[in-house]
C-alpha cells in the first residue's frame, strides 16, 4: 500500500514537473489567422473531384514535408489542366512543432473557407500557405496586407530613424541564407524596437530586397507614424514591435529543428514510473 502511495506522488509530482502551464507541447508567443485571399470560385467548375484529390494530396504533402525542408516547401502535383502549385513557409524563429501545427491549421482554414477556389492564400502569424492551379513559383508578386492598430501612435523623434532601420533589416534578410533576421534598434537605454524581415526563398536575394522595400514604401503612411505593425505579402514579410516578440536564434538554422514528440515524453514517463516501481518491490 505505501509503495502505491510512493507511485502515485511520483507521477503526479512529475507531472506538475513537466506541465506547469497546461500542455507541455504548445509554447511560444500566440498564433493567430492574419489575412486570407480566395478567388472567386467558378459556378460551375470542370473536374472538380480531380481538383479536390489534387488538392488533399497537395496540402498534405506541404505539412509532412515542411519541418524537413527547414520551414518553406514547395511542390507540385497533377497534370495538366489540373495542375496544382503549392508554398508554405513557417516564420524563422518559431519551434518545429508550431511550424507543423500552424501549417496543419491553415490547410485547415483553406478547406474551410475557400473549398472550392483554384487560388488561395491563407496568412497566420507563423505561417504563410499559398497554393494556386497557375504557376507563381520564384515569380515576386507585390500583394500585401499591413496591420497595425490606428491609435498606436509612435513618438514622432524615433519614426523616421524606425523606417531606415527597417529598411536595413530588409536588406539584411536578402543576405541571410534562409532570407529570415531580426535586429534590435536601441534608441537609448530604455526605448528600442524590434525589427523582422522574412522571404519566400524561391525568390532571388535581389527580388527579396524589393519586395520588402516596396513594402515600406507602399505602406509608409499606414504604417510609418506607428509603434508596431505587420506586413504579410505573397513573397515578403516584415515585423516591427517596442518588445521582442521572437526567439532570440533563428531556430530553422539549427540542426536539431525537428518535431519533439509528446508519445516519447509519455513513454519517459512510463519508464520513470516503472523504474520507481521496480526500486520499490
Ligand atoms: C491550431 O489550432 C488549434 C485549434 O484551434 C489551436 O489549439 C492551436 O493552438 C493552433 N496551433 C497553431 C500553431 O496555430
Ligand atoms: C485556373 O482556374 C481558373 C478558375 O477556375 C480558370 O479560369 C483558369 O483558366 C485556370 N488556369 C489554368 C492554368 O488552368
Ligand atoms: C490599440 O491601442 C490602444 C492604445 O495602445 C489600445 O488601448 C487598444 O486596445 C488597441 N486596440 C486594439 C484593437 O488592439
Ligand atoms: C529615450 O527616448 C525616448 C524618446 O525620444 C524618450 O522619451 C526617453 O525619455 C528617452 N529615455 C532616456 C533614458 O533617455
Ligand atoms: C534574448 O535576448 C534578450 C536581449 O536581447 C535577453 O534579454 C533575453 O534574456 C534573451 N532570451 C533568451 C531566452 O535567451
Amino acid at each position: 500500500m505505501q509503495a502505491f502511495y510512493f507511485v502515485m506522488l511520483c507521477v503526479i509530482s512529475f507531472f506538475a514537473l513537466v506541465f506547469p502551464n497546461g500542455f507541455f507541447c504548445l509554447a511560444d508567443d500566440t498564433n493567430r489567422e492574419t489575412g486570407s485571399l480566395c478567388d472567386k470560385a467558378d459556378k460551375n467548375p470542370v473536374n472538380e473531384d480531380t481538383f479536390q484529390t489534387n488538392l488533399k494530396t497537395l496540402l498534405d504533402s506541404l505539412a509532412s514535408n515542411v519541418v524537413d525542408s527547414h520551414g518553406f516547401y514547395q511542390t507540385i502535383v497533377g497534370k495538366k489542366p489540373n495542375r496544382l502549385y503549392g508554398t508554405i513557409l513557417c516564420r524563422g524563429d518559431i519551434s518545429a512543432n508550431n511550424c507543423f501545427n500552424c501549417v496543419l491549421n491553415s490547410t485547415r482554414v483553406s478547406s474551410n473557407d475557400c473549398p472550392k477556389s483554384r487560388d488561395v492564400t491563407i496568412w497566420f502569424r507563423w505561417c504563410f500557405l499559398r497554393y494556386s492551379n497557375e504557376s507563381f513559383f520564384g515569380d515576386m508578386q507585390g500583394t500585401a496586407t499591413a496591420i497595425t492598430n490606428e491609435t498606436d501612435i509612435d513618438d514622432p523623434s524615433l519614426v523616421s530613424q524606425g523606417l531606415s532601420f527597417m529598411s536595413g533589416v530588409a536588406a539584411a534578410a536578402s543576405e541571410k541564407s534562409f532570407m529570415f533576421h531580426t535586429e534590435v534598434l536601441n534608441f537609448n537605454q530604455s526605448e528600442k524596437r524590434y525589427g523582422m524581415t522574412q522571404c519566400t526563398r524561391d525568390i532571388s536575394r535581389k527580388d527579396c530586397r524589393r519586395c520588402l522595400d516596396a513594402q515600406l514604401v507602399n505602406f509608409e503612411t499606414f504604417i510609418g507614424n506607428k509603434r508596431r505593425w505587420e506586413v504579410h505579402g505573397l513573397n515578403c514579410f516584415m515585423w516591427y514591435d517596442d518588445y521582442q516578440f521572437y526567439s532570440n536564434v533563428s531556430t530553422l538554422l539549427s540542426a536539431s529543428w525537428r518535431l519533439s514528440s509528446c508519445r516519447s515524453l509519455v513513454s519517459g514517463i512510463t519508464v520513470v514510473v516503472s523504474a520507481a516501481l521496480l526500486i520499490v518491490f
